[in-house]
C-alpha cells in the first residue's frame, strides 16, 4: 500500500480514537504525519502530553508529535513549520480535534460554548490558513499537483442535530461549511477539500447517555463500529484518485458510505405584495409542511444496525 507514498499530512487529535485511526492508515499507506494532540479529557479540560508522544513512539520515524493543543495561538502555524523540519513539505490537512461541553440552550454556559467553538471550529479555519499558502506554491510548482487535500472530520449532529449539543453541533456545521468553503477557494488550485461524518466507537461513543430508546439502541451499535473503515475513506479521499473529489459531505459507519445531500430549497412559492399573515400559513402549511424536516436527531436517524 504506497497510495500516500511521499505525503506529509498533519491531523489534529491524532493520537486517539478515528484521528489515531487515520494516522495509522496515512501511514501504513506510506505517508509521514504529524500528530497535533494535547492529550485532552473529552471536554478539553486537562492536558497529558504523554498520551500523544507514546502513540507517535510506537510508529517510528514516520509520525512526529505536537503534544499541544491546536486551538493555541501559534499551534497551527508550528504544526506547519513541523511538517516542513520534519518531512520537507506538507499535502494533507485533517481536522479532526473536538472536544464536547453539552448542556441545554436553557442553562449553557457562553465559555463552554466559545471554547467548543475554538477547538471544533476556529482551529480547523487557522490550520486550513496556515497550510494553504504552501499548498497554492505546491500546486504551481509541481504541476501537476494531487496531493493537496483537506478533509474535516464533522458530525451528524451538526447536520440532524441532538440534545444539548448546541456547542458541538454549531461548531460541527461551521466546519462543514468550512471544508466547502475552502473547496471553492482553493479548487483552482487543485487543492480539494471535503468534509467526513464518522460514527466509531471511541470514548466519545462511550459517553453518550441515552435520551430514547432510539439512542440506546444507537449506543449499543455504535460500540461495535470500527474507526478503521472511517480511516480508509479519508486516505481514498487524500490519493491522488481523488482529485476530482471536492465540497462534498460524506459518512462512514463500518462498512457503509454515505454520500449526503447539502441543504438545497426543495419547495418554492411566490406572494403577492399585499398577501397578509394567513395567506403566508396557508402557502407554508399547503407547500412546505409536507417536506418539514423532522425534529428528529441524529442518534434516532442512525439507530438502525450497522454493517460491519
Ligand atoms: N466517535 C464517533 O462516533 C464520532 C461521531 C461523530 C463525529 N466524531 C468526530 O470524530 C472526531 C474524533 O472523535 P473521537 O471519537 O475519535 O474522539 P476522541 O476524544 O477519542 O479523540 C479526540 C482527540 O482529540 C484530541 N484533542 C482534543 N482537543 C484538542 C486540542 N485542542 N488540540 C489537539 N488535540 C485535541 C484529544 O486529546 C483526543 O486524542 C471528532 O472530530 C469528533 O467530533 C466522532
Amino acid at each position: 500500500m504506497s497510495e500516500l507514498s511521499g505525503r506529509v499530512a498533519i491531523v489534529t487529535g491524532g493520537a486517539r480514537g478515528i484521528g489515531a485511526a487515520i494516522v495509522r492508515d496515512f501511514v501504513a499507506r506510506g505517508a509521514h504525519v504529524v500528530v497535533v494532540d494535547n492529550g485532552a479529557s473529552i471536554d478539553g479540560r486537562g492536558a497529558d502530553p504523554s498520551v500523544t508522544t507514546s502513540f507517535t513512539g510506537s510508529l517510528g520515524t514516520a509520525v512526529a508529535p505536537l503534544a499541544a493543543s491546536i486551538a493555541d495561538p501559534g499551534i497551527a502555524e508550528s504544526a506547519v513549520e513541523l511538517a516542513h523540519e520534519r518531512f520537507g513539505r506538507l499535502d494533507i490537512v485533517v481536522n479532526n480535534a473536538a472536544i464536547l461541553r453539552d448542556a441545554f440552550v436553557f442553562k449553557g454556559d457562553v465559555a463552554d460554548y466559545e471554547a467548543v467553538l475554538q477547538t471544533n471550529l476556529i482551529a480547523g479555519f487557522a490550520l486550513i490558513r496556515a497550510a494553504a499558502p504552501g499548498l497554492r506554491e505546491r500546486a504551481k510548482t509541481e504541476a501537476p499537483y494531487t496531493g493537496g487535500r483537506i478533509v474535516n472530520i464533522v458530525s451528524t449532529a451538526g447536520l440532524y442535530g441532538n440534545f444539548g449539543q448546541a456547542a458541538y453541533a454549531s461548531a460541527k456545521a461551521g466546519l462543514t461549511a468550512l471544508a466547502r468553503i475552502a473547496a471553492l477557494d482553493l479548487a483552482r488550485a487543485g487543492i480539494t477539500s471535503n468534509a467526513v461524518a464518522p460514527f466509531a466507537a471511541t470514548r466519545v461513543t462511550e459517553s453518550i447517555v441515552p435520551a430514547t430508546d432510539a439512542q440506546s439502541a444507537y449506543k449499543s451499535h455504535a460500540m461495535s463500529v470500527p474507526a478503521e473503515p472511517v480511516a480508509r475513506f479519508v486516505s481514498f479521499l487524500c490519493s491522488a484518485r481523488a482529485q476530482h473529489v471536492s465540497g462534498q459531505l460524506f459518512g462512514v459507519r463500518g462498512r457503509e458510505m454515505f454520500l449526503f445531500s447539502q441543504p438545497r430549497p426543495i419547495a418554492r412559492v411566490t406572494l403577492a405584495p399585499d398577501d397578509d399573515l394567513e395567506s403566508v400559513a396557508t402557502q407554508v402549511e399547503r407547500s412546505f409542511a409536507p417536506s418539514f424536516t423532522p425534529l428528529e436527531t441524529d442518534l434516532d436517524a442512525f439507530s438502525s444496525a450497522p454493517v460491519v
